[in-house]
Protein backbone atom coordinates (compact mmCIF):
# COMPACT_ATOMS: atom_id res chain seq x y z
CA UNK A 1 0.00 0.00 0.00
CA UNK A 2 1.13 3.53 -0.76
CA UNK A 3 0.57 6.03 1.86
CA UNK A 4 -0.59 9.20 1.02
CA UNK A 5 -0.90 12.46 2.91
CA UNK A 6 -3.41 14.85 1.72
CA UNK A 7 -3.10 19.00 2.07
CA UNK A 8 -6.52 20.88 2.19
CA UNK A 9 -7.35 23.99 2.34
CA UNK A 10 -11.66 23.95 1.86
CA UNK A 11 -14.64 22.33 0.92
CA UNK A 12 -12.28 18.77 0.01
CA UNK A 13 -14.01 17.55 -3.07
CA UNK A 14 -10.82 16.24 -4.35
CA UNK A 15 -9.97 14.45 -1.51
CA UNK A 16 -13.48 13.00 -1.63
CA UNK A 17 -12.87 11.50 -5.03
CA UNK A 18 -8.89 10.17 -4.05
CA UNK A 19 -10.44 8.21 -1.49
CA UNK A 20 -12.14 5.69 -3.68
CA UNK A 21 -8.22 4.75 -4.40
CA UNK A 22 -8.60 2.81 -1.17
CA UNK A 23 -7.43 0.41 -0.43
CA UNK A 24 -4.90 0.82 -3.28
CA UNK A 25 -3.82 4.00 -1.20
CA UNK A 26 -3.69 4.36 2.65
CA UNK A 27 -4.21 7.92 3.23
CA UNK A 28 -2.41 8.40 6.68
CA UNK A 29 -3.55 11.88 7.17
CA UNK A 30 -5.26 15.20 6.28
CA UNK A 31 -3.55 18.09 6.79
CA UNK A 32 -5.14 21.84 6.05
CA UNK A 33 -3.57 25.43 6.56
CA UNK A 34 -7.43 26.28 7.50
CA UNK A 35 -9.01 25.13 11.11
CA UNK A 36 -12.28 25.63 9.22
CA UNK A 37 -11.47 24.00 6.41
CA UNK A 38 -15.06 21.47 5.74
CA UNK A 39 -12.23 18.61 4.09
CA UNK A 40 -10.93 18.44 7.92
CA UNK A 41 -14.29 16.79 9.01
CA UNK A 42 -15.27 14.93 5.55
CA UNK A 43 -11.29 12.91 6.66
CA UNK A 44 -12.63 12.54 10.41
CA UNK A 45 -15.72 10.90 9.27
CA UNK A 46 -13.43 8.54 7.26
CA UNK A 47 -11.59 7.80 10.28
CA UNK A 48 -8.19 9.46 9.12
CA UNK A 49 -6.09 11.47 11.21
CA UNK A 50 -6.81 15.51 10.82
CA UNK A 51 -4.36 18.07 11.28
CA UNK A 52 -4.48 21.81 11.07
CA UNK A 53 -0.86 23.99 10.17
CA UNK A 54 -2.35 27.15 10.07
CA UNK A 55 -0.02 29.61 8.14
CA UNK A 56 -1.70 32.26 10.28
CA UNK A 57 -0.06 31.80 13.30
CA UNK A 58 3.58 31.84 12.16
CA UNK A 59 5.74 35.16 11.56
CA UNK A 60 6.77 34.23 7.95
CA UNK A 61 6.52 31.71 5.03
CA UNK A 62 9.90 29.74 6.17
CA UNK A 63 7.93 29.19 9.69
CA UNK A 64 4.94 27.86 8.06
CA UNK A 65 6.72 25.68 5.91
CA UNK A 66 9.04 24.32 8.53
CA UNK A 67 6.01 22.78 10.98
CA UNK A 68 4.38 21.99 7.88
CA UNK A 69 6.97 19.88 6.57
CA UNK A 70 7.52 18.94 10.28
CA UNK A 71 3.53 17.78 10.27
CA UNK A 72 3.70 15.63 7.30
CA UNK A 73 7.04 13.62 8.27
CA UNK A 74 5.22 12.52 11.25
CA UNK A 75 3.20 9.92 9.23
CA UNK A 76 6.43 8.89 6.71
CA UNK A 77 4.33 9.25 3.66
CA UNK A 78 5.40 8.09 0.43
CA UNK A 79 3.08 10.58 -1.31
CA UNK A 80 1.90 14.07 -0.29
CA UNK A 81 -1.00 15.09 -2.73
CA UNK A 82 -1.86 18.86 -2.58
CA UNK A 83 -6.00 18.70 -3.19
CA UNK A 84 -7.17 22.54 -2.96
CA UNK A 85 -4.12 23.32 -1.05
CA UNK A 86 -3.81 27.32 -1.47
CA UNK A 87 -0.28 27.91 -0.21
CA UNK A 88 2.60 28.02 -2.24
CA UNK A 89 5.25 26.11 -0.54
CA UNK A 90 8.80 26.50 -0.56
CA UNK A 91 11.76 25.44 -2.57
CA UNK A 92 13.07 23.87 0.95
CA UNK A 93 9.87 21.65 1.69
CA UNK A 94 9.21 21.17 -1.92
CA UNK A 95 12.09 19.32 -2.06
CA UNK A 96 11.50 16.99 0.74
CA UNK A 97 9.51 15.09 -1.90
CA UNK A 98 11.28 14.94 -4.80
CA UNK A 99 8.65 12.73 -7.63
CA UNK A 100 6.41 11.96 -4.32
CA UNK A 101 4.29 15.43 -4.01
CA UNK A 102 1.53 16.16 -6.71
CA UNK A 103 -0.87 18.77 -7.01
CA UNK A 104 -3.59 19.78 -9.28
CA UNK A 105 -4.23 22.80 -10.81
CA UNK A 106 -7.28 23.90 -13.03
CA UNK A 107 -5.85 24.67 -16.15
CA UNK A 108 -3.95 22.88 -19.15
CA UNK A 109 -0.47 23.52 -17.93
CA UNK A 110 1.99 25.46 -19.14
CA UNK A 111 -0.84 27.68 -20.19
CA UNK A 112 -2.28 29.88 -17.43
CA UNK A 113 -0.47 28.69 -13.92
CA UNK A 114 -1.82 30.90 -10.99
CA UNK A 115 -4.75 31.73 -9.86
CA UNK A 116 -7.90 32.72 -11.23
CA UNK A 117 -7.74 30.76 -14.55
CA UNK A 118 -11.25 30.21 -15.55
CA UNK A 119 -11.73 34.33 -15.49
CA UNK A 120 -8.36 34.36 -17.58
CA UNK A 121 -9.58 31.67 -20.17
CA UNK A 122 -13.07 33.36 -20.97
CA UNK A 123 -11.75 36.85 -20.91
CA UNK A 124 -8.78 35.74 -23.71
CA UNK A 125 -11.58 33.96 -25.99
CA UNK A 126 -10.17 30.49 -25.81
CA UNK A 127 -12.32 27.34 -26.14
CA UNK A 128 -10.65 24.28 -24.81
CA UNK A 129 -9.72 24.50 -21.02
CA UNK A 130 -9.33 22.08 -18.29
CA UNK A 131 -6.97 20.72 -15.82
CA UNK A 132 -3.54 19.17 -14.91
CA UNK A 133 -2.38 16.55 -12.30
CA UNK A 134 1.08 17.52 -11.97
CA UNK A 135 4.58 16.34 -9.85
CA UNK A 136 5.34 19.61 -7.26
CA UNK A 137 8.88 21.03 -8.49
CA UNK A 138 10.29 24.30 -7.15
CA UNK A 139 8.60 26.01 -9.62
CA UNK A 140 4.54 27.00 -9.57
CA UNK A 141 2.02 25.07 -11.38
CA UNK A 142 5.15 23.64 -13.52
CA UNK A 143 6.27 20.36 -12.91
CA UNK A 144 6.13 16.93 -14.79
CA UNK A 145 2.42 16.65 -16.02
CA UNK A 146 0.83 12.98 -15.25
CA UNK A 147 -2.46 13.38 -16.44
CA UNK A 148 -4.87 16.10 -17.99
CA UNK A 149 -8.50 16.68 -18.89
CA UNK A 150 -10.53 19.14 -21.30
CA UNK A 151 -13.74 20.67 -21.26
CA UNK A 152 -15.04 23.48 -24.13
CA UNK A 153 -15.29 26.77 -23.14
CA UNK A 154 -19.36 27.63 -23.76
CA UNK A 155 -20.43 30.43 -25.07
CA UNK A 156 -22.68 31.71 -21.93
CA UNK A 157 -19.88 30.06 -19.32
CA UNK A 158 -19.06 32.27 -16.65
CA UNK A 159 -15.80 31.93 -14.60
CA UNK A 160 -18.54 29.35 -11.66
CA UNK A 161 -20.01 27.68 -14.41
CA UNK A 162 -16.71 26.80 -16.10
CA UNK A 163 -15.01 26.13 -12.55
CA UNK A 164 -17.78 23.29 -11.71
CA UNK A 165 -17.25 21.77 -15.17
CA UNK A 166 -13.30 21.62 -14.62
CA UNK A 167 -14.16 20.32 -10.75
CA UNK A 168 -15.82 17.02 -12.12
CA UNK A 169 -13.01 16.82 -14.31
CA UNK A 170 -10.11 17.54 -11.04
CA UNK A 171 -12.18 14.56 -9.32
CA UNK A 172 -11.89 12.24 -12.02
CA UNK A 173 -8.49 12.73 -13.23
CA UNK A 174 -6.76 12.66 -9.54
CA UNK A 175 -7.68 9.62 -8.59
CA UNK A 176 -6.53 7.99 -11.87
CA UNK A 177 -3.01 9.51 -11.51
CA UNK A 178 -2.58 8.46 -7.57
CA UNK A 179 -3.70 5.26 -8.56
CA UNK A 180 -1.21 5.08 -11.39
CA UNK A 181 1.69 6.33 -8.99
CA UNK A 182 0.37 3.35 -6.49
CA UNK A 183 0.74 0.80 -8.99
CA UNK A 184 3.86 1.66 -9.91
CA UNK A 185 3.52 2.66 -13.81
CA UNK A 186 5.34 6.02 -13.06
CA UNK A 187 8.18 6.06 -14.94
CA UNK A 188 10.26 9.47 -15.80
CA UNK A 189 11.95 9.77 -19.09
CA UNK A 190 14.56 12.26 -19.66
CA UNK A 191 13.75 16.21 -19.16
CA UNK A 192 11.41 14.89 -16.48
CA UNK A 193 8.57 13.61 -18.41
CA UNK A 194 6.24 11.36 -17.41
CA UNK A 195 5.58 8.18 -18.82
CA UNK A 196 2.43 6.16 -17.91
CA UNK A 197 2.91 2.03 -18.18
CA UNK A 198 0.78 -0.21 -18.49
CA UNK A 199 -1.08 -2.36 -21.03
CA UNK A 200 -4.21 -0.86 -20.10
CA UNK A 201 -3.23 2.74 -20.11
CA UNK A 202 -5.41 4.44 -22.83
CA UNK A 203 -3.62 7.73 -22.67
CA UNK A 204 -2.79 10.07 -19.93
CA UNK A 205 -5.35 12.70 -21.18
CA UNK A 206 -9.11 12.50 -21.28
CA UNK A 207 -11.14 14.57 -23.26
CA UNK A 208 -15.14 15.61 -21.48
CA UNK A 209 -17.18 15.27 -22.45
CA UNK A 210 -16.59 13.73 -25.78
CA UNK A 211 -17.27 16.10 -28.46
CA UNK A 212 -20.99 14.96 -30.56
C1 LIG B 1 -10.74 24.11 -6.88
O1 LIG B 1 -10.67 25.50 -7.02
C2 LIG B 1 -9.82 23.44 -7.81
O2 LIG B 1 -9.76 24.07 -9.07
C3 LIG B 1 -8.50 23.54 -7.10
O3 LIG B 1 -8.81 23.48 -5.72
C4 LIG B 1 -10.22 23.67 -5.57
C5 LIG B 1 -10.84 22.36 -5.20
O4 LIG B 1 -10.78 22.28 -3.87
N1 LIG B 1 -7.64 22.44 -7.46
P1 LIG B 1 -11.40 21.00 -3.11
O5 LIG B 1 -10.66 19.80 -3.57
O6 LIG B 1 -12.86 20.93 -3.52
O7 LIG B 1 -11.20 21.37 -1.68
Amino acid sequence: MTRAVVLISGRGSNLDALLTTRPLVDFVAVISNRPEAPGLQLAARHGIAIRVVDHKTFPSRDAFDLALGDCINEFQPDLVIQAGFMRILGAELVARYPRRMLNIHPSLLPSFPGLHTHEKVIKAGIRIHGCTVHFVTPELDAGPIVIQAAVSVLPHDTPSTLAARVLTEENRIYPQAVRWFAEGRIEFLEDDVVKVNGADVKSASLISPALP
